[in-house]
């Protein structure tokens, strides 16, 4: 049997990414790989560490780099984190940090920065990537991030960079607030996102980036739905190919 593929998908935070996995890999019966949910665990690891604070992202701060790094690795190490998957979930996955379900601590506000900022350190970013490669190694898995079809899984024969307009992805993230019964202003989520693009964009090690064979898709004003059905499609065709005569 021909090896499934590994669809990467990449784009700037609230684009949409993390439904259109869920769903995707759903449709395709695939693995769903939410990398963005293994940087908020470490997040969550190195605040309750007390490691967060005072981080700037533009200062050099090499002390808290280095012992982030080694709480990171020591996770890595002892498979700490576990991702199973879980349809009954927003995200369409449990999460666990040693044991503990860390699926709703993960989501605060405060992760999604912390998770930009522990991401930009070179150390993390190793720790993490054996995880992400073995969790895909028999292929079959819909991964979503920032650098998957740039870094991670650079040989993906199924590539997208999806995007939206800023307005459109700081009302997205806004609805996912409400839902969960929090109401947050969007001129303040319009900030938070703007920042975290800029610091995701902006870093040295494996930034937010469409890789060059990845499809561009816009979700600005289209229906989740007509974005799967494209993408499904373009996946499917791609199967179709590797699949050899019988
Ligand atoms: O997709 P998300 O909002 O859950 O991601 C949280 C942060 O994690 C994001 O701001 C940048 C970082 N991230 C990353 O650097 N690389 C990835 N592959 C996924 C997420």
């Amino acid at each position: 049997m021909p090896r499934l593929p590994i669809v990467a998908i990449d784009g700037p935070a609230g684009a949409g990414k993390s439904t259109i996995a869920k769903h995707l890999a759903a449709r395709l019966n695939f693995i769903l790989l939410d990398t963005g949910a293994l940087y908020r665990t470490i997040a969550l690891a190195a605040a309750r560490a007390g490691l967060l604070e005072g981080i700037d992202p533009n200062s050099d701060h090499e002390d808290s780099s280095a012992t982030i790094t080694a709480l990171a690795e020591a996770i890595a190490e002892r498979n700490g984190i576990s991702l199973e998957q879980d349809p009954e979930q927003p995200k369409g996955l449990r999460v666990r940090l040693d044991g503990e379900d860390v699926s709703g601590a993960i989501r605060a506000p405060e992760m999604s920065m912390g998770a930009s900022r522990v991401s930009a350190i070179a150390g993390v970013r190793e720790s993490l990537m054996n995880l992400q490669r073995s969790i895909a190694k028999n292929g079959g898995v819909v991964a979503e991030g920032r650098d998957m079809g740039t870094v991670v899984f650079p040989d993906s024969v199924a590539k997208f960079f999806l995007t939206a307009s800023l307005e459109a992805r700081a009302e997205r993230r806004r609805l996912e607030f409400v839902e969960r019964g929090e109401d947050i202003d969007l001129e303040e989520i319009k900030k938070n996102v703007a920042q975290r693009d800029k610091q995701d964009s902006e870093r040295a090690i494996a930034p937010l980036k469409r890789a060059n064979d990845a499809a561009l898709i816009d979700s600005t004003g289209r229906s989740i739905d007509h974005i799967l059905e494209e993408m499904e499609e373009r996946v499917r065709a791609v199967m179709g190919h590797d699949e050899s005569p019988s």
